[in-house]
């Protein structure tokens, strides 16, 4: 599992992140340990405990979060993509701090690509069974299944993440190549015990 948002250094004191408390991937971790699973999660910075019986494993950017999940992937069954992951990082993060020069106006940040940690699993050869999110502000569905066939992953969970992000509630809309299924309006814990048995019935299928 990864969770939470990834923080993309500008200098060592600034940086780009987003607005993901990780408190759905922490659920989800809990719901997926109390079904019985072994969990390995893999947390950006956020402040949570780590629920009873999970492997945490933490890190701030993306990179970081891509060479933690990358090696462990291959010998898990099933790999569930919640993290808000920043698409792209400043270009060269600064060695110090940069000043601001009086009459200069404001740097420029040049971005690069993050690499996709969700499609990079999803090529493995012995790739589990890969789970992702896509956190939207908008036309969730269609935004959904645009991903599901880009990643090519067999389920897509859909939110409305300004609607949610830092919440203790949410609503999910699975998508997958069949249909669509709401999980209506709830908590996350009792959404992410919904979703792990989802997901159980669909590797006994
Ligand atoms: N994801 C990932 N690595 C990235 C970007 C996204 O693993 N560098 C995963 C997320 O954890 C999520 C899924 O891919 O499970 C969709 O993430 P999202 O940010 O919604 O999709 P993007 O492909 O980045 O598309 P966009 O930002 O344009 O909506």
């Amino acid at each position: 599992l990864t969770a939470g948002p990834t923080f993309e250094a500008i200098d060592p004191v600034r940086g780009i992140t987003n607005l993901s408390s990780g408190k759905m991937g922490f659920a989800i971790a809990r719901a997926a340990t109390e079904a019985g699973a072994a969990v390995t999660l893999v947390a950006g910075p956020v402040a949570l405990a780590t629920p009873a019986g999970v492997t945490r494993i933490d890190v701030k950017s993306a990179r970081q979060m891509h060479d933690a999940v990358l090696p462990l992937a291959a010998s898990h069954d099933v790999f569930i993509a919640t993290a808000a992951v920043a698409d792209w990082r400043p270009a060269d993060a600064a060695e110090h701090k940069i000043k601001k020069a009086p009459g200069q106006g404001a740097p420029a940040l040049l971005l690069v690509e993050n690499p996709d940690i969700l499609a990079a699993v999803a090529v493995l050869p012995k790739r589990p069974y890969c789970v992702g999110f896509a956190a939207e502000s908008h036309e969730v569905e269609q935004h959904a299944r645009a991903k599901l066939v880009r990643k090519n992953v067999p389920l897509i969970v859909g939110n409305l993440g300004p609607a949610t992000f830092g919440q203790d509630h949410n609503a999910l809309l699975l998508v997958d190549a069949v249909g669509t299924r709401a999980l209506p309006h709830a908590d996350k814990l009792t959404l992410a015990r919904q979703l792990v048995a989802e997901i159980s019935s669909r590797l006994n299928a």
